[in-house]
């Protein structure tokens, strides 16, 4: 659990005075279970000869450390695979690492990452009770969009990410992570305020936007606040 002024500086953001909370604890989440080790190389080559789909975590990992699928491995400093607990019932998905979280290996660690620490806060998750992931496992350069190539090929990744960790839900924030996961060109205002199938994994996705995007466009708050809202309840059972 984040500290209590997270939560305060992400409700008072939104106008709201107190924290209530609006839906039930997550069912069923295990002891912390972490995934924080930097991701390192291996077996320097061999990622693109294995099957993502028969791999286990720890083997998961030293795969995307070593993968050599798309020409984002030429730049990258750290592949960022991912942070949390591998039996939680979230799985968060943003689009790719920035220059800090190639630097540090983690998914999130940037301004964009405190905000989404205090969204999770307000609503009683955290770091260490979700999955935090993103489609893009290496840095793309200057921040640009992920390729369609590069897309595909960490795909399997994500995908074994999924089936590994079996979600009640996931959250895609962002146009970019929402459009990868549902396999879908709609725009972000069209993906907003439903729930979603995750068409290959039939899990239930609730789309929010990137807090990215929020630092740039704090009057959005509001309405991402009714995302999570949405995806508490969908978690809970109560809005599938
Ligand atoms: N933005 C993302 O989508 N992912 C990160 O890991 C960091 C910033």
């Amino acid at each position: 659990m984040r500290p209590a002024s997270d939560r305060d500086a992400w409700l008072a953001a939104l106008g709201l005075v107190r924290w209530e909370r609006r839906c039930a604890p997550v069912q069923g989440v295990a002891a912390p279970t972490q995934e924080v080790v930097p991701d390192r190389p291996s077996a320097a080559g061999k990622a693109a000869l294995v099957d993502p789909g028969q791999l286990d975590w720890p083997a998961l990992r030293a795969c995307v450390a070593d993968c050599t699928r798309c020409e984002l491995h030429r730049d990258r400093t750290r592949t960022v695979f991912g942070v949390g607990n591998v039996t939680a019932d979230w799985l968060i998905v943003g689009e790719a690492p920035g220059a800090e979280e190639d630097r540090r290996g983690e998914p999130f660690v940037g301004r964009a990452g405190q905000l989404l620490d205090a969204m999770l806060a307000a609503i009683g998750q955290s770091r260490e009770t979700v999955f935090i992931t993103n489609i893009l496992k290496c840095r793309p350069p200057n921040n640009r969009d992920p390729s369609t190539a590069e897309a595909a090929a960490c795909r399997p990744y994500l995908e074994r990410q999924i089936e590994l960790l079996g979600p009640r839900l996931i959250l895609a924030v962002g146009r970019i992570a929402a459009q990868q996961l549902l396999e879908t060109a709609a725009p972000l205002a069209r993906l907003r305020g439903q729930v979603h199938r995750h068409p290959r994994h039939d899990v239930p996705v609730v789309v929010t936007y990137h807090p990215a995007y929020l630092l740039r466009s704090p009057a959005d708050k509001a309405q991402a606040w009714e995302d999570l809202l949405l995806a508490c309840r969908t978690a809970a059972g109560v809005a599938a």
